[in-house]
C-alpha cells in the first residue's frame, strides 16, 4: 500500500510536446524533430550540469535547449522563439491526469510533484492545467541545486512525507527517472505511453502502465 503518489512532471502530467503542437503549422516538417530536439538537449543539459555541479535553473536551460534545437533546424523567428517558451509555461495535462489525481486524494493518499522543473515555471505550468488544488506539494529540485536522477533528489519527496521510500509511488514515463526512483528504493510505475522498448531493468523494477488511468486502482 503507497501512503504518498509522487510524480514527475514533464513528460508523465505535463504533455512537453504541446508547446511545439500548438505552432506547429508555423514550423512545418520540422515541428516535430525540433519538439524531440528541444526536449533532448533539456536533459541532457540537466544531466551534465547536475555531474559538472554546474547548476543552472531548468528555465535556463529550456531556453538553451530550445535555441539549440532552433539552429539546428534553421528556425530564425524571434516572435516564434517566445511563443513556443509562452506555451512551455502553460502546458497542456495529459486527459486523465486530473481525474486520476482526484481519484487518489478521495482515496486518502496524498500527491505530490517532484520535477526538474524551477519552481515559477512548475507554478505556472500547474495552475494552467488546472492541477493546483489536486496538488498536496510542488517540489522541485532547485534548493538542491541538482537535478534527477542523483539520489538527493528523490529523498526530497520522502522526507516531504515523512515516509521510508518503500511507501512512497513514483510515477514517471521518463526510463531514466523512474530507474533513479528504483534505485533510491521506491515503488515504481512508468507510463510508457508511446509503447517503447524496455530500458534501465523496468520490466522487473516497475509497474508498466500505458496511461495514469489504473493508477489509483493499483494504489489502494
Ligand atoms: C521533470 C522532468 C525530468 O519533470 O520531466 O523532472
Amino acid at each position: 500500500m503507497a501512503r504518498a503518489a509522487v510524480f514527475d512532471a514533464y513528460g508523465t502530467l505535463l504533455d512537453v510536446h504541446a508547446a511545439v503542437g500548438r505552432h506547429a503549422a508555423r514550423l512545418g516538417a520540422a515541428a516535430g524533430p525540433l519538439s524531440a530536439l528541444w526536449r533532448a538537449k533539456q536533459l541532457e543539459m540537466s544531466w551534465i550540469r547536475s555531474a559538472a555541479g554546474a547548476y543552472l535553473p531548468f528555465w535556463a536551460l529550456t531556453e538553451a535547449a530550445l535555441d539549440h534545437a532552433m539552429a539546428v533546424h534553421g528556425v530564425t523567428d524571434a516572435g516564434l522563439r517566445a511563443d513556443l517558451l509562452a506555451a512551455y509555461r502553460e502546458l497542456d495535462a495529459y486527459p486523465e491526469a486530473a481525474g486520476v489525481l482526484a481519484a487518489l486524494r478521495a482515496r486518502g493518499i496524498p500527491t505530490a510533484i517532484l520535477s526538474n522543473g524551477s519552481p515559477d515555471m512548475l507554478d505556472s505550468a500547474v495552475a494552467a492545467a488546472g492541477l493546483a488544488p489536486l496538488l498536496d506539494a510542488v517540489l522541485s529540485v532547485d534548493p538542491l541545486r541538482r537535478y534527477k536522477p542523483d539520489p538527493s533528489i528523490y529523498a526530497l519527496a520522502s522526507e516531504h512525507f515523512d515516509l521510508p521510500p518503500g511507501e512512497v509511488a513514483f510515477i514517471s514515463s521518463n526510463p531514466w527517472d523512474a530507474f533513479g526512483a528504483s534505485c533510491f528504493g521506491f515503488r515504481i510505475f512508468w507510463v510508457n505511453r508511446a509503447g517503447g522498448p524496455e530500458e534501465y531493468e523496468l520490466d522487473r523494477r516497475a509497474t508498466i502502465l500505458a496511461d495514469l488511468a489504473a493508477l489509483p486502482g493499483l494504489l489502494s
